[in-house]
């Protein structure tokens, strides 16, 4: 770009950004008592100077100047009110840290075609949570996929952990909702009774860097999957969500191949667990079974979901919850026999049918694996479940995922419990001791 054209557009930046903050310095004083003092302070204070010293500034005698320059010398005072008034308005709308902000965008790189960097506009603390800062950007045109790409650099670049990113009041504006880096998760955070979500469909997982429960609503969201590498947390946090599941009505069935020693006696007292596939297969027919009695039902009574369903019938149709551990260790079909295969294949449709339908009638899947790949787990039931989350984990793993290598970088190597799930936010699952389950 030639150096005239990059001046004229350096220029209209400049002048957009005055403009920006004479118009957010209006709206900080009318907010902010102190502000508005000192705004109607400055001016009576200089008519009062004006009043009483105005005259010492007449230059009556003088002769020989022009008279413009007179004219400018005897209303000083006035033309000194006005600009100041300005000037403050400017100041009070100018956030702290903004020119330091630009400064570091600068330094990534990270800038629009013309070179120019985002400025920050408006900076205050989010009244529901008083951990967490919102920013407000004047995004420069750069287009909030291009923000999304470039969080870690932003993050290390602003020492701050970005909880949230999105647009402001039109496309041109970018939000963050941050707290500062230090901020730190715990490493364990036990679990309490009192996290429980009172509805009868959110489950919880832990907790994020401001604070606040991170939750999933299987009315909404009706599939989870769990991945991470060995040791990562998934099954404490896949026994969390189960615990959670009994606490509220529903009926948890869990497949596990291992010979049931990941579950203490308190979890075959309660749930219906199957240990391997001539089990399984009757169960998921069971369910699936379940599932088109269901739409029957639903559609004869013209219920929508199992919530409307419930509500309407004053039945209590309760919540089925499908878990497995590790659920490559039964979908795997290497190295497997033809009738053995044909079994896994029986599994694989089931799973896919509850995968694909289960949302409106309450059937749902919670699967935990450390394979995600598209060989052990088929797209037609990875794809259906959006509840992702990730756990420590590499770059492969995190993009199977997340579709992305967010988890590989944001999760520390030696991190146990510490997850992401699919829009970006880290939480820390909350430790739960399965050998509390009781009554
Ligand atoms: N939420 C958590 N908070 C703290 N530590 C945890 C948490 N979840 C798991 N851990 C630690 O990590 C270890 C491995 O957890 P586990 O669930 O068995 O991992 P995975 O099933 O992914 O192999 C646990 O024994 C525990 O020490
Ligand atoms: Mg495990």
């Amino acid at each position: 770009m030639k150096n005239t054209e990059k001046d004229r557009l350096n220029n209209q930046t400049e002048k957009r950004y005055l403009w920006k903050r004479f118009g957010n310095g209006c709206r900080e004083t009318f907010k902010n008592p102190i502000k508005l003092v000192i705004l109607i302070a400055f001016p009576v204070l200089m008519l009062g100077l004006h009043t009483k010293y105005g005259d010492m500034l007449r230059f009556d005698e003088v002769k020989y100047v022009s008279p413009i320059f007179l004219l400018l010398i005897r209303n000083i005072i006035p033309i000194l009110m006005i600009g100041g008034t300005v000037f403050l308005l400017i100041l009070f709308g100018t956030p702290t840290g903004s020119a330091k902000f630009s400064d570091e965008f600068a330094r990534i790189g990270f800038t629009n075609h013309a070179g120019e960097v985002p400025v920050l506009i408006a900076r205050q603390k989010d009244k529901t949570n008083r951990d967490i800062t919102i920013y407000e950007f004047d995004g420069m045109g750069i287009p909030l996929a291009d923000w999304e790409s470039k969080r870690q650099s932003i993050e290390a670049a602003l020492n701050i952990h970005i909880v949230k990113l999105s647009e402001g009041r039109n496309k041109r504006n970018i939000l963050f909702h941050a707290v500062p880096a230090s901020g730190q998760l715990s490493d364990c955070i036990e679990w309490n009774d009192s996290y429980l979500v009172q509805d009868t469909s959110s489950l919880v997982f832990g907790k994020n860097l401001t604070g606040s429960n991170v939750m999933v609503n299987l009315a909404k969201i009706p599939h989870i999957l769990l991945g991470g590498s060995t040791g990562s947390g998934k099954s404490v946090l896949l026994k969390l969500l189960l615990m959670q599941a009994l606490k509220k009505n529903c009926i948890v069935s869990i497949a596990d191949f291992k010979g049931g020693v990941d579950y203490l006696k308190v979890w075959h007292d309660k749930c219906q667990i199957c240990f391997d596939e001539d089990a399984l297969i009757p169960l998921l027919t069971e369910l699936v079974a379940e599932l088109e009695w269901r739409k029957t039902v639903f559609r004869e009574t013209g219920c929508a979901n199992l919530d409307m369903y419930n509500q309407q019938s004053g039945n209590n149709l309760q919540r089925h919850i499908f878990a497995c551990d590790e659920v490559a260790e039964i979908l795997d079909k290497t190295g497997l026999t033809k009738e053995q295969k044909e079994k896994v294949s029986q599994i694989e449709s089931k799973l896919s049918v509850i995968a694909r339908q289960g949302r409106a009638f309450g059937i749902h899947l919670i699967l935990a694996t450390q394979r995600p790949d598209a060989t052990i787990i088929p797209g037609q039931i990875r794809n259906n479940i959006d509840c992702r989350v990730c756990g420590r984990a590499d770059n492969v793993l995190s993009q199977i995922i997340l579709d992305s290598t967010a988890a590989a970088d944001q999760i520390p190597k030696d991190a146990a419990g510490r997850f992401m799930l699919h829009d970006g936010t880290v939480f820390q699952a909350y430790w739960f001791d399965d050998a509390k389950l009781g009554g």
